[in-house]
């Protein structure tokens, strides 16, 4: 039996659980960022009475502080979590607009934690309007926070209006802004595959700022790397398959056959080059131009033109530039492309001149005469023919044939010619015309290696080759040089043979 003073103790009880409840509904609804911050204070094992100086200060130094104790302050809540009391909040919030762009730049940095960790939903809504706003250097630190925020996976880098904000932000005028746009929009999860981003990727591709480009082939880059692991991988699992069923091994094998062909090397990049393969530099000086070069026999059209990478059969070549210069990277795939049409293997194979020799792809015979040029420059690379010159510093060997070589058999005022005095010097050695006038494509080749002996790529006009026939032999002051074989032309830089040899030197076959 329960006796009224039980009763009345009982009731005592419930009302006191009752309050007790009732505050604690109170604190964790209207005083939830003091409560989270307190815990924090705990867990951080932090002296109350210490914060509490601290914060006091900082307040004090935000209010009232010169620019550079308000930096102060700043900085230190950048640093120092203990001292992040939330009622610091307007205060920051005020120094978001400061003039100084100093004190300014760090009240945008603030916004993260007081967003964050203080849930001040009026900091998220700053950040944004900054990230949006006219100014650049304001909008650029604006995206450093979301930055931080993204590389540490923080609340803010899920933040529907942190998404909602970078998709806005990825066609903005700016180029810097728009490229960091698209970054960060591609580091984070639930944006990298939205449709209104992928679509907005497909227009940017094309921009013409070079940021918007380079960001977003970048991440086009990454994802076709993924692709192409993915595809070997579910060719290997197939392939299992197909040890037990020739079907699909006939399946797979022209799957990947249309893929080749449908998306350019047809040969993959060797990374070595096999010891007995011919010469590279060979292949860039003489080789090479005559695939870019056009042809009678084809209506004017190339090797190349027929042989791009989304051209014709087996054999893919990647063109020349507006200047007819080759890239390295051009110059090494084409290199790699020709390659197995040296030596072939296997029965029935032909070499590419086997197949030039009857008609091909509707046009040809090509290089089918025996004396023609570009034949016989092949036929010597595949024999073996080295050049001994550096494939940066090549120049056009055609031009040199046509133009230059003509010019050092001329005579001079003193009845001598560059070829004469030339023929015995050990550098710049010249092999004479034969009777006829004309050069054996041996000679003319070792003349143009010679040539290249005497001029300097990464000073085309300082060559010597450009310098010593317009030097005196006493010494010039203009050109700093002696020349043993004298002013070759009295009008020097004007006369038509120098101007022919400056052009010579200024372009490199292969850039
Ligand atoms: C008018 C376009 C055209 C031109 C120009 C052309 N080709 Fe071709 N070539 C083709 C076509 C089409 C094929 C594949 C079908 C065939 O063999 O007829 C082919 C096939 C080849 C092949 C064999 C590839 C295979 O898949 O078996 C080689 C090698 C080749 N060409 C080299 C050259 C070289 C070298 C030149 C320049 C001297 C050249 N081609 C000029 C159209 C052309
Ligand atoms: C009368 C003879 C004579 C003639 C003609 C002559 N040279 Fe020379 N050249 C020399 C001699 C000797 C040297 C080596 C001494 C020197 O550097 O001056 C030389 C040096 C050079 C060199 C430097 C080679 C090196 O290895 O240092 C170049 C380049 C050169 N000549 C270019 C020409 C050109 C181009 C012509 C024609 C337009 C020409 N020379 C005509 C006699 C001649």
């Amino acid at each position: 039996m329960i006796s009224l003073r039980d009763q009345g103790w009982w009731i005592l009880k419930r009302g006191i659980v009752t309050i007790c409840l009732l505050i604690a509904w109170v604190w964790t609804t209207f005083g939830d960022e003091r409560d989270d911050y307190q815990v924090r204070l705990r867990e951080l094992g932090a002296d109350p009475a210490a914060v509490e100086a601290v914060v006091a200060t900082l307040r004090e130094l935000l209010e009232k502080g010169p620019s550079e104790a308000r930096v102060g302050a700043l900085d230190w809540l950048l640093k120092d979590p203990k001292a992040r009391d939330p009622s610091l909040a307007p205060l920051i919030l005020q120094r978001v607009h400061d003039q100084d762009k100093e004190v300014r730049w760090r009240a945008i940095r603030n916004l993260r934690w007081l967003s964050e960790e203080a849930g001040n939903g009026d900091a998220l809504q700053q950040l944004i309007q900054f990230a949006q706003g006219p100014d650049k250097s304001d909008r650029l630190t604006a995206l450093a926070v979301i930055r931080q925020a993204v590389e540490s996976r923080s609340s803010l880098s899920r933040s529907p209006a942190i998404h909602s904000l970078l998709l806005s932000l990825l066609r903005h005028s700016d180029g810097e802004t728009a490229a960091e746009a698209i970054r960060l929009a591609h580091a984070i999860e639930d944006l990298k595959g939205h449709p209104q981003f992928l679509s907005a990727l497909d227009d940017l591709i094309g921009s013409d700022e070079p940021r918007i480009r380079e960001a977003v082939s970048q991440i086009f880059l990454a994802r076709l790397e993924a692709l192409q692991k993915e595809t070997e991988k579910l060719v290997q699992s197939l392939q299992k398959a197909a040890e037990k069923d020739p079907a699909l091994k006939t399946k797979i094998a022209q799957l990947t056959r249309e893929r080749e062909s449908a998306h350019g090397p047809a040969q993959p990049l060797l990374v070595t080059i096999p010891p007995d393969a011919p010469d590279l530099t060979f292949f860039a000086a003489f080789v090479q131009p005559a695939l870019a070069e056009p042809l009678r026999e084809a209506d004017g059209k190339a090797c190349v033109s027929c042989h791009q990478s989304d051209g014709a059969g087996r054999y893919r070549l990647q063109p020349p530039n507006a200047a007819g210069q080759f890239s390295l990277a051009a110059t090494l795939f084409n290199y790699q492309a020709t390659l197995p049409w040296v030596r072939p293997k296997g029965p029935g194979a032909r070499s590419l001149p086997q197949i030039l020799q009857e008609p091909h792809g509707g046009v040809g015979p090509l290089w089918a005469q025996e004396q023609n040029i570009a034949r016989q420059l092949f036929e010597a690379w595949v024999s073996g023919e080295k050049l001994d010159a550096s494939i940066r510093n090549l120049l056009d060997f055609r031009f040199f044939v046509q133009t230059i070589q003509p010019l050092l058999v001329e005579s001079g005022e003193d009845k001598a010619s560059c070829a004469q005095c030339h023929n015995t010097h050990a550098v710049f050695n010249i092999r004479p015309p034969a009777p006829d006038g004309t050069w054996t494509l041996a000679d003319a080749r070792h003349n143009y290696a010679s040539a290249l002996k005497v001029v300097n790529p990464d000073d085309p006009m300082g060559s010597l080759l450009v310098k010593k026939p317009i030097s005196a032999r006493e010494g010039s002051p203009d050109t700093g040089l002696a020349h043993a074989g004298g002013i070759r032309w009295s009008q020097r830089k004007d006369s038509p043979q120098w101007r022919a040899l400056a052009q010579w030197v200024s372009k490199t076959l292969v850039e």
